[in-house]
């Protein structure tokens, strides 16, 4: 089978690989949509230190092609979404509570990770009966496919920012990740939402899904922006979707005593990520940095999907390009250097 991999740091290409066989609890699934994600392009830099020849993706649906003998709720022929993060269940961290860290730190992240991922026409999947979602029929794959991971992360982002009803949110970047945050903060029944965005046609999405508010952080100083618009008092929840450290700060910054600093965003640079000290409240103003990684799970993926099923939200407006499998290397680039506007790239297969 065709497959799109990082030779090594810096560059990527097709290669031919094996049909992946299934092992007694696992499912192989060919691949119907895949979407191309930023958390690929810091791996292909470097982000998770070198690998040869690893397949990437870990955003897609498809079908089932074949399960093993212990599988028994999936079969040949099924439409299914599978979540980028596909935790080991019977796993400690796994019962602690926190699947996404099961098999180690980051341990559920293992498509383009530990294993190879999903840009290929076949891939792997373990723990099949818990990591795979049936796709409602009135939900196209278009669609299902932003459930794998933008949903799951940036929902997750309002979920751990414990947002109050009517609570004040402030979410730092709208990046497909940032924009889903957005559109969590308004499920969760935020009163008021600011986004802070530089990008023209990434704002006007950010307003579609919800912000009241944009602030440009190229052209105004966000941390009095925000105080201004609060009234003073700073946000309840900020939600950190860019990964850096001036993002993080103001997050901190922006939050009001007791109120949450959500992270979602991935720090790939740099030593320590630094918190500012006085307005931390000198370690005693209460308030809570939480973190995550994009929940997986069949339970959660059966969400997500609900919540699409009953057009509570349609993430196809971030779709800005779509290519087939073949044309992979240009629509990498598309999304790696992010040329004209891109958002999304959606890839069919
Ligand atoms: N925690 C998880 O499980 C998880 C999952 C997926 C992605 N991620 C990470 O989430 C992050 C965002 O992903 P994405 O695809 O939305 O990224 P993206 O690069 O498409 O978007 C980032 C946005 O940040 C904006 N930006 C840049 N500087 C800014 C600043 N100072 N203030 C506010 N906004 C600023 C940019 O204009 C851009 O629109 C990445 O680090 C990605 O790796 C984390
Ligand atoms: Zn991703």
């Amino acid at each position: 089978m065709k497959a799109f991999v990082m030779k090594e740091i810096g560059r990527v290409g097709f290669m031919d690989k094996p049909v992946p066989e299934p092992g007694p609890g696992d499912a192989v699934v060919k691949t119907t949509r895949a979407l191309i994600c930023t958390s690929d392009s810091h791996t292909v830099q470097g982000g998770i230190g070198p690998r040869e020849n690893l397949t990437l993706g870990h955003e897609a649906v498809g079908t089932v092609h074949a399960v093993g003998s212990e599988v028994k709720d999936f079969r040949p022929g099924d439409r299914v979404l599978v979540g980028a993060i596909t935790p080991d269940w019977g796993d400690l961290a796994s019962q602690n509570g926190f699947p996404s860290q099961s098999g180690g730190p980051l341990g559920g992240f293992k498509f383009a990770n530990s294993k190879d991922g999903v840009f290929a026409e076949y891939f792997h999947v373990n723990d099949a009966d818990a990591n795979l979602a049936r796709i409602p029929d009135a939900i196209d794959d278009d669609v299902a496919v932003y459930c794998a991971d933008m949903l799951s992360t940036g929902f997750m982002g309002a979920e751990k920012g414990n947002i109050p009803i009517g609570g004040t949110v402030a979410v730092l970047a709208q990046g497909p990740v940032g924009l889903m945050a957005t559109a969590g903060a308004r499920l969760r029944g935020a009163g008021r939402v600011i986004g802070v965005e530089s990008v023209a046609s990434r704002q006007k999405l950010a307003r579609e899904y919800g912000a009241d508010e944009i602030v440009d952080f190229t052209s105004e100083d966000v941390v009095e922006r925000i105080h201004e618009l609060t009234g003073g008092q700073g946000v309840d929840t900020a939600i950190e979707a860019l990964g850096a450290d001036i993002t993080f700060q103001t997050a901190v910054k922006v939050t009001k005593p007791g109120g949450t600093v959500s992270v979602i965003g991935y720090f790939g640079e740099g030593e320590f990520v630094r918190i500012p000290r006085v307005e931390w409240g000198v370690g005693m103003a209460d308030k809570t940095i939480a973190t995550g990684l994009c929940p997986g799970g069949r339970l959660r993926m059966e969400r997500l999907l609900r919540l699409l099923e009953a057009k509570r939200l349609d993430p196809t407006p971030m779709t800005t390009h779509t290519f087939h499998f073949d044309d992979m290397e240009r629509a990498f680039e598309v999304a790696d250097k992010k040329l004209e506007d891109v958002v999304k790239v959606l890839i069919t297969f």
